[in-house]
């Protein structure tokens, strides 16, 4: 594992959002909002409660109308596609609440969507011996590899992961982004993290993007950042 190790791909190649403006009703969240990822490049999404990362996602999604922008993955023009037909073209979503089934097992989960537990285990080995279990009776860092692990079995062009480790301890959060660390190595993924560890996470990613009232007011390297410390709360706060 090493921050920025592999070369990123080409850009066009992975998830190109461009201008995005979207709310709810007459409250508007994101205003021209633009996030661009390369196959094999890993950023990360920080800011403040409230900034608008979890609508952000859910408008790439389709989950959240938007009133203007684009949305490209692979160069495919899914702006106006169906949140499904998103995922079918490469673009899978994590949510913040997992959106896994308490009582369905570990193993029923990948199974539904085509894959094994054993497959998502080559990521999260802890897996393996999880297979039988309820995901119910899992542990918060146990669901969370589930969650992930279902989103890497899918092979997407693009994985976004919302709030990675929120209520984990940060060993539990250094495997799980150890693990999108490795997704992107592998060089065919575009992976966009959410993630309140901010130095767990820039010292893994290779750009660290933040937001501030629904726009992006810092994007740069993950090692810029973590060398400007100071100015990134600055950021947040500001
Ligand atoms: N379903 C919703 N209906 C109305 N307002 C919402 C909804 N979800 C989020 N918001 C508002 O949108 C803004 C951005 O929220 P969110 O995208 O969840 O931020 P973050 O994920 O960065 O904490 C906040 O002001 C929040 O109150
Ligand atoms: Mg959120």
């Amino acid at each position: 594992m090493s921050a920025g190790g592999a070369a990123a791909g080409d850009i066009a190649q992975g998830l190109a959002a461009e201008g995005l403006c979207a709310g709810y009703g007459d409250a508007k969240v994101l205003s021209d909002l633009s996030l661009q990822v390369a196959p094999g490049e890993m950023v990360a999404v920080l800011g403040r409660n409230g900034a608008g990362k979890t609508t952000a996602l859910m408008a790439i999604a389709g989950l959240v109308p938007t009133d203007s922008g684009t949305v490209r993955v692979g160069g495919a023009d899914l702006t106006r596609a169906s949140p499904g037909a998103r995922v079918g073209a490469g673009l899978v979503s994590v949510p913040d609440d997992r959106g896994l089934f308490p009582s369905l097992s570990v193993a029923e989960h990948f199974s539904l969507v085509g894959s094994s537990v054993d497959e998502a285990a080559e990521t999260f080995p802890a897996l393996a011996g999880l297979a039988g279990r309820r995901v119910g009776a899992c542990s918060g860092g146990e669901q969370q590899q589930v969650a992930v692990g279902l989103g890497m079995v899918r092979r997407p062009k693009v994985l976004m992961v919302d709030e990675l480790s929120m209520g984990l301890a940060p060993q539990v959060a250094a495997e799980l982004l150890a693990g999108l660390r490795a997704l992107a190595d592998a060089g065919e993924t575009a992976v966009v993290v959410v993630e309140q560890f901010v130095d767990a996470v820039l010292a893994v990613a290779d750009r660290g993007l933040v937001l501030s009232e629904g726009r992006v007011t810092r994007d740069e390297p993950a090692a810029a950042l973590l060398a400007d410390r100071g100015g990134l709360e600055a950021a947040y706060l500001g």
